[in-house]
């Protein structure tokens, strides 16, 4: 198993504070915003690990992180990604360094609480499709929305304007090594972007998606709200421990 952290982008909802840096160099309480997503797959036993990036800033990441020793990690292999194309288009990146193995994807401005590592083991047990994982939030119609018949996932709407579950689609998939073949076709979206929700629909209409709901908070940190959220939430996990 493989994982991948997708910490390109303009961080453009975040301007002037990604002006001069990449969104994922940016501080979440005590630590930079790549630092989480790294743990988060340290924790759920992953250490083979691709940085996807890109932009001006891009030679920052291997200043920071190195070969990854702060995590107990031998190497970080890297990848750059020329100009902006959605998560899809980074994630295709990586196709040489999955090497036909299982992948965790994670979006390097995505926190949990929590550990994967039970979702993790069920995927790979799972040996074939896509596994993602779910979380109720007060605020759907921002994220990529489930849509449930008798408990099946029918399909994923993304920012929805009218939510038809109360769910969103966090930043953490899982995949087999079709999810190459599935990318390559895929056309941009209103949004110019290749979408990670038409990779998942893709698996739903194979029938080859499973879903998990976490447990514990979840955010992204792409939003001054969420980013503000984000360093809040990790303060209080620090207090209480
Ligand atoms: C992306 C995905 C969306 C998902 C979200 C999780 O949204 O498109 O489906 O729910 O990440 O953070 P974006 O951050 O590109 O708006």
């Amino acid at each position: 198993m493989k994982g991948i952290i997708l910490a390109g982008g303009l961080g453009t909802r975040l301007y002037p504070l990604t002006k001069v840096t990449n969104k994922h160099l940016l501080p979440i309480y005590d630590k930079p915003m790549i630092y989480y997503p790294i743990q988060t797959l340290v924790d759920a036993g992953i250490d083979d690990i691709m940085v996807v990036t890109g932009g001006n800033d891009a030679g920052d990441f291997l200043r920071l992180l190195g070969n990854g020793k702060e995590f107990g990690l031998k190497e970080i292999s890297y990848a750059y990604q020329e100009g902006e194309g959605g998560i899809a288009a980074a994630l295709s990146l990586a196709e040489h360094f999955a090497e036909g193995d299982q992948i965790v994807v994670i979006l390097g401005d995505n926190l949990i609480e929590g550990n994967i590592k039970p979702f993790v083991e069920r995927f790979r047990r799972q040996k074939s499709g896509a596994r993602i994982i779910l979380k109720e939030v007060p605020d759907p119609e921002r994220f990529g929305v489930p849509v449930f018949r008798n408990n099946k996932i029918v399909r994923i709407e993304e920012k929805p304007k009218q939510p038809r579950s109360s769910y969103a689609v966090i930043g953490i998939y899982m995949y087999d090594r079709m999810v190459f073949d599935i990318i390559r076709p895929l056309k941009p979206s209103a949004r110019g972007e290749l979408e990670i929700t038409d990779v998942n629909n893709a698996y739903i209409r194979k029938g080859n998606l499973a879903y998990d709901i976490i447990k514990g908070w979840w955010t992204d940190a792409g939003t001054f709200e969420s980013l503000h959220r984000a360093g809040n939430l990790v303060a209080k996990k620090i207090k209480d421990r």
